[in-house]
């Protein structure tokens, strides 16, 4: 099998290896590495970090389906995660959600046609005391409204 993992993604593993029990153990920060490369984990992506730690690749998508901020298709360059759990949603949450939809002419879940911006809810992100939140990509936003939402994303190149 032809590889499309960097000889990056390895060295970082060597290097990771010695602080994990297992091989097995590896697979978290494995996805973590790939995802970093890709941009999100195509079959063949997932199928490569299986064979490097010696699982069946179904595992390594049990377990890459199971976490959310793992991406198993495209998204754009933004990843906008807007969490609608209780008490982001009694803040507004779903406004917001709907707000993007509007402005991004898509449903959550989906990325719009330029691939500048992926739209998703998600669940508790932990920061319910500065509710309501997002993550931009790796980064968390917090006290969301509209127009602190509206400035975020007109900044965004
Ligand atoms: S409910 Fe949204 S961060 Fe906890």
């Amino acid at each position: 099998m032809a590889k499309i993992l960097s000889q990056k993604f390895y060295d970082e593993m060597k290097k990771l290896e010695p602080r994990y029990p297992t091989k097995v153990a590896l697979l978290l920060p494995a996805l973590h590495q790939a995802q970093s490369e890709t941009g999100w984990l195509p079959p063949d992506v997932m199928a490569e970090i299986g064979e490097y730690i010696g699982i069946h690749p179904a595992q390594v998508k049990e377990v890459a389906s199971f976490y959310t901020m793992y991406n198993l298709k495209p998204v754009g360059k933004y990843h906008l995660k807007i969490c609608t759990n209780v008490a982001c949603c009694l803040r507004g949450a779903d406004e917001l959600v709907e707000h993007c939809e509007k402005k991004f002419g898509i449903q959550c879940g989906d990325t719009t046609a330029d691939k500048k911006f992926t739209l998703m809810e998600e669940e508790c992100l932990g920061a319910c005391g500065t509710a309501p939140a997002m993550m931009l990509n790796d980064d968390y936003v917090e006290n969301l409204d509209i127009s602190k939402l509206d400035k975020l994303l007109d900044s965004l190149k």
